[in-house]
């Protein structure tokens, strides 16, 4: 099970002061050796956390996957070609918004993720849409084109009860359907160290995207030893 540790927040911290500290590309290498699979960046339209020297730095330093979240838009799509992550995850992306609040709303216009698709997978660079828990997106997904799915976990990290194990129900039958579509599956989302287990649990799975829980947590306890704890529980 792939662990894709999400180091925005660190660049959130630095941003707050416009200073050059915290250092997400620090926090990135250690990460890495706390047992992060991969680092996880969004660079955003406005660059309120990560900027473009951040994702630079990455690319050389991480020595496993660098996962960029964007938005399907033509400066997005050049930096990548540019770059060369390992792995594109396209997300919906709005100005206002605190965090990437649903998944992408695929049953617009699809010209644009199908464009982005075709442009960025002619440069060897995997595609995964993060989307709702449906399997009707997890259709879309296949018929434009992904490789790959991240299935949003936001509204079972933030339900409970019923309603979350009826989340869980949908999440875990995105799952399956991603599987059986030939798709690579991931979940993220929410996800923290006390809500985890019944996700890492899904058959078929192959990764899990966290940042806020985790460096929530690193602050306190640092980050190496924040990303082993829950590498321990993913394991
Ligand atoms: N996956 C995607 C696509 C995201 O946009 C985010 C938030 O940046 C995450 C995972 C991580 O979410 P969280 O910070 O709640 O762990």
């Amino acid at each position: 099970m792939i662990l894709g540790v999400n180091v925005d927040h660190i660049a959130t911290l630095r941003q707050a002061r416009r200073a050059f500290e915290p250092d997400p590309v620090m926090a990135a290498t250690l990460a890495v050796l706390g047992g992060a699979d991969g680092i996880t960046v969004h660079l955003r339209e406005d660059r309120r956390h990560i900027q473009d020297r951040d994702l630079r730095l990455l690319r050389e330093v991480v020595p496993m996957e660098l996962n960029l979240e964007m938005a399907a838009t033509e400066e997005m799509i050049e930096t990548a070609i540019q770059i060369r992550p390992d792995l594109v995850t396209i997300v919906p992306e709005k100005r206002e918004e605190l965090t990437t609040e649903g998944g992408l709303d695929l049953h617009g216009p699809g010209n644009k993720f199908r464009d982005a698709v075709q442009r960025l997978m002619k440069e060897g660079i995997p595609v995964s849409f993060f989307i709702g828990s449906s399997i009707v997106d997890v259709d879309v997904s296949k018929e434009i084109g992904a490789a790959m799915v991240e299935v949003h976990t936001g509204h079972y990290a933030n339900s409970r009860g019923e309603e979350q194990r009826e989340e869980l129900k949908k999440v875990m039958a995105s799952i399956e359907r991603a599987r059986l579509n030939g798709l690579y599956a991931n979940a993220g989302h929410g996800l923290t160290y006390y809500n985890i287990m019944p996700v890492a649990s899904i058959e078929g799975l192959r990764g899990l995207y966290i940042g806020h829980s985790i460096i929530s947590r690193a602050v306190l306890v640092g980050m190496e030893r924040a990303v082993r704890e829950m590498k321990e529980r993913l394991d």
